[in-house]
This record gives C-alpha cells, sequence and structure tokens, in this order.
C-alpha cells in the first residue's frame, strides 16, 4: 500500500514534468526557426529532469520487481547461493567464456582465483556459482555496452542483465564497455554507470562492480568520476601490437610499464583500484622474408582481423617437429615461435608462464590489486595438470609475500 502511494506520487510528478517538458520542446521549435540559441539552456534542463524523473522511476519499479523475483537455488547448500561478503582483497581474475561445467570442473584452478568473469545468459549453468562460491570466488556477470544512450534502450539493458544478476546471484558486474567515446557522452556515461552502481548497491550492498580499460584509457573516459563507483579497473595489458607489421608482441613489458605508469602517475588512480589484465593467447601471422626458420619477418595479416591462437593452441605448436622452438625477444620481454605448415613459415607471439611472471612480478612492485587474465579457458583441453599449473602458478604469485 505504502509503496503503491510512493508510485503514485512519481507518477504525477512525472506528468507535470512531461508538461513542462513539452513546452519546451515546443519553444525550441520556435527558438530555432528564429536562429537564437540563447534560451538552449532551458532546453537541456527539461530534457535533464525529463531523463532523470524517467529513470528514477524505472529504477524504482526494477528494484520492487528483483525484491519480489525468487529464483530456486541450484546449490545442494543453499548457503552457496548468498552474495560473497569476503571483504576487500587482492584479486586474481579470470574471464571465462565457456560453457562447458567440464571445462569448469577440470580445468579451473579454483583454489588460485578470487574472480571470475563470466557472460551469464539463460543459457549459463546455474551450478558454477556453487563451484565459485565453494571456493570463495566471486563470480562477475560480464556485459556488454548496450549499444546506446537511448533512455529505453538503456533501461532495457538494465532489466535484462540485473535480472540476470539476481537469477545467478552473481558477485558483481563486470562492464566491458569498448566502445568509441565522444566528449559530449563523457557526462552521459558517468550517469549511466552511477546509476548502474546505485541499482547494484540497492540489490546488495556486497555486489562489486569493475569496468575494462585499454593501457591507454580513451581520452574522453572520465576516470576519477567513473571510478568513484568501481571497485576495480581491469586494465587489458594486450593488443599492443594490433595489425602492425611486421607481427609484434602481444603484451610488451615497457608497455605495459608505461601503460601502468599513466594510470598511477598521470591519472593518479587509487593503485588498489587496478587490476592487470593478462593475455593467455598470441597473434599469429605469415612470415614473408623467410631466411631461416628461426628468423623470419612475419606480418599481421591486414586484410581481416589479426589471427589469434590460444595459449593451448600455441603449446600444441611448441610439440610438433617443424618448429624454431621458443625464441625470447630481450626487448619486449616475451617469447614467440617460428613453424612450418606446408611449404610455408609462420610465427605466432604470445606470452608463456614467464613473460606472464616478469609482468605479475611488476604489478606487484606497484602494489595493485591485482592480476587478471584474459581469458582462463584458453587452458581448455590442456592435455594435463602441469601446464595449467605454471599457467596459474605465474599468475598466482602476485600473492606470495616476499
Ligand atoms: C595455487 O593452487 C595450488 C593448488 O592447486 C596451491 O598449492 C597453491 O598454494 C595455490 N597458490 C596460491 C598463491 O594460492
Ligand atoms: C531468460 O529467461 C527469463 C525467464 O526464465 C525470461 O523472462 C527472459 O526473457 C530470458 N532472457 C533472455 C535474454 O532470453
Ligand atoms: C556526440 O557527438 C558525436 C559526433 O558529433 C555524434 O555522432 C554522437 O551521436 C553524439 N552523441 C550524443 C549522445 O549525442
Ligand atoms: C636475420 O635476418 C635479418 C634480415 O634478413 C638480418 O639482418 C639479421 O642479421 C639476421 N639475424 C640473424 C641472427 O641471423
Ligand atoms: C638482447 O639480445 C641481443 C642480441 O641477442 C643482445 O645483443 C642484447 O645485449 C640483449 N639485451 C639485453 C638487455 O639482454
Ligand atoms: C604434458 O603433455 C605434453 C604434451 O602431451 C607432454 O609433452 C608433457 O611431457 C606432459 N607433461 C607431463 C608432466 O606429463
Ligand atoms: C587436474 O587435476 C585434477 C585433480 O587434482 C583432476 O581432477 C583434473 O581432471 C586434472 N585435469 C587434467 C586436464 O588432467
Amino acid at each position: 500500500m505504502n509503496n503503491l502511494f510512493i508510485l503514485f506520487i512519481i507518477i504525477s510528478v512525472v506528468q507535470i514534468v512531461y508538461s513542462v517538458n513539452s513546452i519546451s520542446i515546443n519553444q525550441q521549435i520556435y527558438i530555432n526557426n528564429n536562429n537564437n540559441n540563447n534560451n538552449n539552456k532551458h532546453i537541456d534542463i527539461g530534457e535533464e529532469i525529463k531523463y532523470i524523473i524517467e529513470s528514477e522511476l524505472f529504477d524504482f519499479i526494477l528494484i520492487k520487481e528483483l525484491e519480489k523475483k525468487v529464483f530456486a537455488c541450484p546449490c545442494q547448500d543453499e548457503s552457496l547461493c548468498q552474495v560473497l561478503q569476503t571483504p576487500p582483497r587482492e584479486e586474481i581474475v579470470g574471464f571465462i567464456l565457456d560453457n562447458d561445467m567440464d571445462f569448469y570442473q577440470q580445468y579451473v584452478n579454483w583454489q588460485n582465483l578470487t574472480s571470475v568473469i563470466v557472460p551469464l545468459s539463460n543459457s549459463t549453468n546455474p551450478e558454477i556459482i556453487c563451484l565459485a562460491h565453494q571456493h570463495k570466488v566471486r563470480v562477475h556477470h560480464m556485459v556488454d555496452w548496450p549499444g546506446s544512450w537511448d533512455l529505453v534502450t538503456q533501461n532495457e539493458w538494465l532489466r535484462q542483465n540485473l535480472y540476470l544478476v539476481k537469477q545467478f546471484n552473481a558477485d558483481g558486474l563486470n562492464l566491458d564497455f569498448e566502445m568509441p567515446l565522444h566528449s559530449n557522452e563523457t557526462e552521459l556515461l558517468n550517469i549511466f554507470v552511477q546509476r548502474i552502481s546505485k541499482l547494484l548497491h540497492k540489490m546488495n550492498p556486497y555486489i562489486q562492480l569493475s569496468y575494462d580499460v585499454d593501457l591507454e584509457p580513451p581520452g574522453n573516459l572520465d576516470v576519477q568520476t567513473v571510478g568513484l563507483e568501481l571497485d576495480f579497473w581491469f586494465i587489458m595489458a594486450y593488443d599492443c601490437s594490433w595489425n602492425s607489421n611486421p607481427l609484434g608482441p602481444n603484451s610488451p613489458l615497457p608497455a605495459v610499464v608505461d601503460g601502468l605508469q599513466y594510470y598511477l602517475q598521470f591519472l593518479h588512480v587509487n593503485p588498489w583500484q587496478l587490476v592487470l589484465g593478462l593475455p593467455w593467447y598470441g597473434y599469429y601471422g605469415q612470415c614473408v622474408q623467410t631466411e631461416s626458420i628461426f628468423n623470419s619477418t612475419c606480418e599481421t595479416p591486414t586484410y581481416k582481423y589479426p589471427m589469434s591462437y590460444s595459449y593451448i593452441n600455441i603449446y600444441q605448436i611448441l610439440q610438433t617437429d617443424q618448429n624454431s622452438g621458443e625464441l625470447w625477444n630481450n626487448q619486449s620481454m616475451t617469447p614467440y615461435v617460428n613453424y612450418q605448415v606446408g611449404g610455408s613459415i609462420y610465427q605466432v607471439q604470445y606470452d608463456n608462464p614467464i613473460s606472464i611472471f616478469y609482468k605479475v612480478q611488476y604489478a606487484k612492485s606497484q602494489h595493485i590489486r591485482g592480476v587478471g587474465v584474459w581469458r582462463l579457458d584458453f587452458l581448455d583441453q590442456s592435455p594435463n595438470n602441469s601446464t595449467i599449473n605454471s599457467m596459474y602458478d605465474s599468475l598466482s604469485s602476485f600473492l606470495h609475500k616476499d
């Protein structure tokens, strides 16, 4: 009854604002016809109020809907359905796009992780949450940019994704918004992230929020304001030689150092809000100037997306007869390998436990929140546990005391 009354009040306010706003819109037409922009401020305020009221109303109803919605707990132990309340801690984060329960059971080294980031959907097996929570590992739901600044689109996006957070008892939301950001959109993004954060924390104050950014953040991203809403930024310290010719390292140590320093020294981001994301994959291309399998210049095919291999594919290449063996680039501090297929030589530039270890140690020396990896399922179908363990060990060396 009480809620209905509040709803009634809000609807009345919305109606009043609508009528005010339609006056503004009429004025705008009038103003534009007279080529006079002096009164535009008035219009913007009208739009802003309309946005605030409409979004507040939507969010109010959404929270009520979510509170009422009850989802069955898929775990044998019901307590595993609770959102984790583990206090903020150092992080070892891994993305997983695989949806196969076998992968979660056999190839994920839960003891060495603190959070996994998974795009949840209706087809996700809900038992992955039980497995993660058993190991006190948080599950973040990974979401793409809604695709538009339009309020209706963003409302629908919020409803869908917050339902998924609730349905799976997820511990966080990961914003993988890799869209271009114009200067006129900076403030809109701030408002949208603030809105997401407010809703999540109303659902449950322990739910975390993380945001994926490049080594070089987009110039129009207001890192300070957005950062206030986040538990951490996941810095994607890879794709550094995207479309470069010749083929170059995916995650060269000097670029990673510069990138991290940019966040720390120039943007003054709190180190506790940074997780350094590292690649478990590499890019390959065909070698054009081939002197021998040990010394080749190789190019990224620019006619399409650069082609990549998961670490386990690369591991398999290293097991074949016709390859150079692992070669080391001592500038980027990363390995690469040349290998022959038919009459042609190819090269793959990648990261292995050693190159990952160097970057993890650097991250540790800067006292940031943690390290992470894109993607844990790049070890799917590993032939044995020693390959898997060496990759996890290089990551979790972040946690070792000196
Ligand atoms: C990583 O997991 C292994 C068991 O798989 C465990 O022995 C080791 O202590 C873990 N490392 C960390 C840093 O938690
Ligand atoms: C997921 O399932 C729920 C009901 O179980 C449904 O309302 C919702 O639309 C579904 N979402 C998608 C994206 O299919
Ligand atoms: C911001 O400006 C760009 C370029 O002028 C335009 O394409 C975009 O639609 C604008 N965004 C909004 C939300 O108005
Ligand atoms: C590799 O090839 C380049 C160019 O063909 C040549 O300048 C260089 O000396 C070679 N390096 C080695 C180690 O053979
Ligand atoms: C890198 O390797 C080159 C050639 O093998 C060598 O001349 C150079 O000293 C090495 N640099 C470092 C920092 O080890
Ligand atoms: C792991 O598998 C690879 C490829 O099958 C093999 O070369 C390697 O010896 C195995 N390692 C162990 C410890 O079994
Ligand atoms: C790795 O070891 C665990 C037990 O420690 C086992 O359950 C799992 O099947 C093994 N995975 C592989 C790929 O061998």
